[in-house]
């Protein structure tokens, strides 16, 4: 599916941290936005036609703006740069309308756990955790002061008392206890994180070793884990509805080596992250490379990323 894109304008691009800017987006014609849950995210068109995703940081009660927070990754591969350097206050945008993809569910308590800039959709949970009067607590772990985003808001808000900041150069006795924080795994009791992998890995993994439940555990990605290419062969896909059989080398993706043959697959973020190119597999064993499916959902083989995902079987059958 196409996406349905809003043109929205730059009401304000402000420093918020070191090497972290944020930007409100407004309709362009003034109109209220599509409301949105909290976790949501949007996709971005940067100049040049590359799309991005980036989480909505603001209260999902808002409707007249939606607000990010970007880092500039000196690993970019363009986008975060392009924020940085290209998009000015008052120039518009093209984005989409928010999805979801890191839903809140309904908890006794929930602990919310922030690497760096993957604060943003945390804080919009915590937004709409405390509007709701549910419990939680937020921890927000950064390099240093200088690096924290959205500080003056954290201490400033309505849940200040949830929040506990763990600075990497601070005393020891602040720094994130992850064991003690995660030792009481229940069933009524949920967890967010989102952050960079390494401390995304490193949670999650403190979580389970204490008994977490797969089902309490929820986290978001957003970007592609870097996959090893160099075992990577070719492969055959066949279109079902025609019976065209197009072969995929080692060195491109499914949605390429398609497109060379005139069947074109939606794309946006590239890296089996956003789930635009979900392609149903029919026949064949996929090889998922994505962060987008859960493991019960790859496990089924019926559908996959083409943007990023191979084949394990000599062939694939697609639903196209
Ligand atoms: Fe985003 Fe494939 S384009 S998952």
């Amino acid at each position: 599916m196409e996406n349905a894109w809003i043109t929205a304008r730059i009401a304000r691009k402000a420093v918020e941290a070191e090497d972290i800017v944020t930007l409100d987006l407004v309709h362009a014609e003034g109109q209220a936005l599509p409301r949105f849950e909290a976790g949501s995210h949007i996709d971005l068109e940067l100049p040049g036609g590359r799309v991005r995703q980036y989480s909505l940081c603001n209260a999902p009660r808002e409707t007249h703006r939606y607000q990010l927070g970007v880092l500039l990754d000196p690993a970019s591969r363009g986008g975060s740069r392009s924020v940085h350097q290209d998009l000015a206050e008052g120039a518009t945008v093209r984005i989409s309308a928010p999805r979801n993809h890191f839903p809140l569910v309904p908890a006794r308590h929930s602990i919310l756990l922030a690497g760096g800039i993957g604060v943003t959709p945390l804080l919009s949970m915590a937004e709409s955790l405390s509007q709701a009067g549910a419990d939680f607590e937020l921890h927000c772990c950064s390099r240093s002061v200088a690096r924290t985003a959205f500080l003056p808001r954290l201490r400033g808000s309505a849940f200040a008392d949830r929040v506990q900041l763990h600075f990497d150069d601070g005393d020891a006795v602040q720094k994130l206890d992850a064991p003690a924080v995660l030792d009481r795994p229940a069933p009524g009791t949920h967890l967010y994180v989102c952050g960079p992998k390494g401390f995304m890995d490193f949670v999650l993994g403190t979580a389970r070793a204490l008994g977490w439940a797969e089902a309490n555990l929820h986290c978001e990605h957003f970007a592609g884990a870097a996959q090893d290419r160099q075992d990577d062969g070719s492969f055959e896909v066949r279109i079902a509805s025609t019976g065209r059989v197009i072969r995929v080398a080692k060195d491109e993706s499914v949605v390429a080596a398609l497109a060379a043959q005139g069947v074109d697959i939606p794309i946006s973020c590239e890296q089996g992250v956003c789930g635009t190119c979900i392609t149903r597999v029919l026949e064949g064993e996929p090889e998922h490379r994505d962060l987008y499916f859960s493991d019960a959902e790859k496990a089924k083989n019926d559908q996959f990323t083409p943007c990023c995902s191979r084949a394990r079987s000599a062939f694939l059958v697609l639903d196209l």
